[in-house]
């Protein structure tokens, strides 16, 4: 009996999450499942999930903590390569939202921040934000 709930519940999660992707196509997009990154872009996955995933989310889908960077917001024209490496580098003072300010995040090396950027803007372009 618990065996058979237990896949039910599962069941109707995997139904409404279906069902919610179709009928409404701005779902936000952390319904949608992260695909495996490319093996060009595992590196930066793992430096993202270490370094950044606690804040901007598994997938880059945001966080209590942070912001998704699956956005228009974050696209290459409105925050391009450098501005990943600033906030890396100094932090940010929070003026998108209301998270808080970023800290700037030590132990990560200009290359590796270089990697960060090409997994997040394969999440973007994934995602239809180029
Ligand atoms: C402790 C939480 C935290 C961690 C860890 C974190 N960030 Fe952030 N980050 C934030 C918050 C909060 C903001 C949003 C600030 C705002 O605009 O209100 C932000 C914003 C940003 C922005 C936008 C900067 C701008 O100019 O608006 C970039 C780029 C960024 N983060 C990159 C990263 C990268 C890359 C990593 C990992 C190396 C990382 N962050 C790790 C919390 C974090």
């Amino acid at each position: 009996m618990r065996y058979f709930h237990f896949k039910f519940v599962l069941f109707s999660i995997f139904f409404l999450t279906m069902l919610s992707a179709c009928t409404n196509p701005d779902a936000p997009a952390s319904n949608a499942p992260t695909p495996p990154a490319p093996a060009a872009f595992s590196s930066g996955e793992k430096l993202f999930n270490s370094n950044c995933a606690g804040c901007h989310g598994m997938g880059a889908k945001g966080s209590d903590r942070g912001p998704t960077f699956i956005s228009k917001i974050y696209e290459p024209s409105h925050h391009g390569d450098g501005a990943f490496h600033m906030a890396v580098q100094k932090g940010v003072r929070a003026h998108h939202w209301n998270f808080g300010n970023m800290p700037k995040i030590s132990g990560v090396s200009k290359e590796e921040v270089d990697e960060i950027i090409g997994y997040i803007r394969w999440i973007q372009r994934e995602n239809g934000i180029s």
